[in-house]
């Protein structure tokens, strides 16, 4: 058997030598050099299971404790995560470049300073920029630790000296490994980084904030593996145009799904929003043709948003359909049912159909609102003033039930609107006061019910 080739390693930097000496050469140290076996360390530290614990045993022994949180104090981030951070969870924020990552993750950071120790490492800006940053927001920052470095190894022994409780890594696409030759940002880079920084979590019990750039398809930069290894994804959403930005949970393995928290960009950087259901509203002194507002419900909060619809006669060969906030294909499908089960055509009109505010609306309740707002636009007669509509609309035309109408009623009413077209299933058990409500079950009702 080959004897294991030995190396050695600076214990300060983490840099590598092929022999001892009395210096390391990388960070000029005395003395830090310390003999190391190069494949064990390599293939052990490739190699490792994420988990801690590999025995078997059976689900009943296992002790289930709650997982105690660390409240960011951030109420909508907070929301977002389920409650908090969780020791050793790794959670990855994605989102446009500009939109807020690292604002919101300073601000974080910089509230949990005053009980943990906490670690920002950044890859992509200076301290002084960091700094003036911190300044201009206001936040208290002197406890915050600060490390401009992308050399994983570096940053693992920084970890292990500085011991934090929470880390920031701004961004992962930023940071290298000298394991590979890869340049940083390349799939096996991102791969490799963020599996030894989750590693690096669960062993300590330390909550890493990975954040990740978002390609111009939308998708988080690097491999869709990185979301199987991170405990958490949140992503940014927002028009950079508009204020408003909001958080949504796509993956979360200590909480909800689909909660959404939602803040404002400031001058003093990003404020909560704590009541956000009348945000997504335009402000109109009379109804105007083409707008139809819905009541959205995300995670465990209804909100209401308003969706508008242009349609206007073709003059190209091919009629254009363009969808802001909500799904294009789903656009489509929904003009075929609408010819076909309300005998309203728009073949030969552009669809063009937006939700106001930046706002991304994911569930099919907004189906009904949608087909609205275009036979809306399309008759040039505006909806009765302060009506809601929401509602599945399926491929025979029937309107199919969403789920918690009876809060999104609720919250319509509370926001003063008096009238709603909903499912016939959603039909509130008791009377909401101040609300009439039509309950449809085919499309051609509620276009008939809203006109
Ligand atoms: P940033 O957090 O750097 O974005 P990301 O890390 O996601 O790329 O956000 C930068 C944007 O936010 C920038 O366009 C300016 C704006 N901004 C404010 O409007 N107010 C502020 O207080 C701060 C710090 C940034
Ligand atoms: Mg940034």
């Amino acid at each position: 058997m080959s004897k294991a080739k030995s190396q050695f390693v600076c214990r300060l930097c983490g840099g590598l030598s092929p022999k001892w000496q009395g210096q390391c050469p990388q960070c000029g140290e005395w003395n830090s050099l310390e003999e190391q076996v190069a494949q064990v360390a390599v293939t052990t530290g490739r190699f490792q299971s994420l988990a801690a614990d590999g025995a078997i045993k059976n689900l009943s022994d296992v002790e289930a404790e709650e997982l105690p949180r660390t409240p960011t104090n951030l109420a909508e981030l907070d929301r977002v995560l389920g409650g908090g951070l969780v020791p050793g969870g790794v959670v990855l924020i994605g989102g446009d470049p500009g939109i807020g990552k690292s604002t919101l993750l300073l601000q974080a950071l910089a509230k949990l300073s005053e009980s943990l120790a906490v670690l920002y490492v950044s890859g992509e800006e200076s301290a002084q920029q960091i700094a003036l940053r911190a300044r201009r927001l206001g936040v208290p920052a002197a406890k915050v630790r600060l490390y401009p470095e992308i050399s994983l190894e570096k940053i693992l022994h920084a970890l292990e000296r500085e011991a934090p409780k929470v880390v920031v890594i701004d961004s992962i696409q930023t940071i290298y490994t000298e394991a590979l030759t890869s340049a940083p940002g390349s799939v096996a880079q991102v791969r490799e980084c963020s599996a030894q920084l989750t590693r690096f979590a669960k062993r300590h019990g330390t909550s890493i904030l990975l954040v990740g750039h978002v390609t111009k398809e939308g998708a988080l930069a690097g491999p869709r593996v990185l979301e199987h290894i991170v405990d958490a994804v949140l992503y940014f959403e927002g028009d950079t145009h508009s204020s408003f930005r909001l958080i949504r949970a796509i993956k979360n393995r200590f909480g909800a799904v689909n909660e959404l928290g939602v803040f404002a960009m400031t001058d003093k950087g990003l404020r909560e929003v704590a009541n956000p259901s009348a945000l997504f509203l335009s402000q109109h002194d009379e109804p105007v043709p083409g707008s139809c507002v819905m009541v959205t419900q995300e995670g465990s909060r209804p909100m209401l948003v308003e969706v508008q619809a242009l349609v206007d006669d073709a003059h190209a060969a091919q009629v254009k359909r363009l969808a802001v906030g909500v799904e294009q294909n789903r656009l489509a499908l929904l003009l075929a049912v609408l010819h076909r089960h309300a005998g309203i055509a728009a073949f030969d009109q552009d669809v063009f159909i937006n939700a106001v505010g930046g706002v991304r609306i994911v569930e099919p309740a907004a189906d009904l609102a949608m087909l609205i707002a275009i036979v809306s636009s399309l008759k040039n007669k505006a909806l009765p003033n302060k009506m809601v509509v929401f509602g599945e609309v399926g491929l025979a035309g029937e309107v199919r039930p969403v789920q918690r109408g009876q809060e999104r009623l609720k919250e319509a009413a509370k926001l003063g609107f008096t009238h709603a077209i909903v499912p016939k299933a959603n039909r509130p058990r008791q009377v909401i006061e101040g609300m009439t409500v039509t309950a449809v079950d085919r499309l051609d009702q509620a276009v008939d019910a809203a006109f």
